[in-house]
């Protein structure tokens, strides 16, 4: 695993960004693994600048997202969708048809998520998946306990994940209770894994996810099993990982 340790967030989130435009530099047509949440909001931004600025085109590359809220319509404002395409799919030339968001709509959540699972596999694969970390070392939403064996599939949300979503919801109440999500065997099988943490709050479960033990109980411990892993991560969110003695590229 390679580790990045960047002065702040916006560091931080150039850093991921260039990694993710050598990525798509390297394999136009690639499939991009892409992640929501308040950490990967400063990598879109830096990718569409790039983009913007002619450094970068997204007109071969395919995604697919890695969870959606079950019940909020692509146009809720809390729905990935929209948060995907009010980040970046609006502001890039990725064509409409090249991305994909599990359907939270879908009538029959269970086919939505065994098409999706296809799909990823018609797509070849996930060549860069980009993950943030939960307050309780969730990914995607495979909260602590989940199987590891488990592809795309419906989830009772944690009531830790509904307490920290909140923020983005006028109360909470209105914080989906489900959401469809690929499974951490979708993701353990992406050829290349980039993780991004920000913020002291953080910094407790980075080092538990990385220097403990590999359990269900810290679903993020998964990756120290995958070959392809690079985290990136500001001093606040990573500070603890380099106190127990890890090593981190500067
Ligand atoms: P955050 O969420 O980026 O908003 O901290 C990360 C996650 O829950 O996966």
């Amino acid at each position: 695993m390679r580790i990045y340790q960047s002065e702040d967030y916006q560091a931080m989130s150039r850093r991921a960004a260039n990694i993710i435009s050598a990525q798509v530099i390297y394999k136009p047509d690639c499939v991009l693994g892409l992640a929501t949440g308040g950490t990967p909001v400063g990598t879109y931004k830096q990718l569409v600048e790039w983009y913007k600025k002619g450094d970068l085109s997204f007109a071969e590359t395919r995604s697919v997202n890695l969870d959606e809220y079950l019940g909020l319509s692509p146009h809720h404002e809390q729905s990935y969708r929209y948060f995907m395409q009010d980040n970046l799919f609006d502001h890039i030339d990725i064509k409409p048809e090249n991305t994909h968001v599990l359907n939270g709509l879908a009538k029959n959540p269970e086919a939505e998520c065994a098409a999706y699972n296809k799909l990823i596999q018609d797509l070849g694969g996930i060549d860069l998946q980009l993950l943030g970390m939960g307050h309780n070392g969730h990914i995607a939403f495979n909260e602590p306990g989940d199987d590891f064996g488990l592809e795309t599939h419906l989830v009772d949300l944690t009531e830790s994940t509904i307490e920290a979503n909140k923020r983005f919801f006028e109360s909470r109440d209105e914080v989906p209770r489900h959401a469809l999500s690929m499974g951490i065997k979708n993701i353990m099988n992406a050829r290349r894994i980039l993780i991004i943490v920000s913020g002291e709050e953080k910094a407790e479960i980075v080092k538990k996810a990385f220097t403990g033990p590999v359990t269900k109980d810290v679903p993020a411990s998964v990756l120290q099993l995958h070959p392809d892993v690079t985290l990136v991560g500001d001093k606040a969110a990573l500070h603890k990982l380099v106190e127990a003695g890890v090593q981190v590229c500067g």
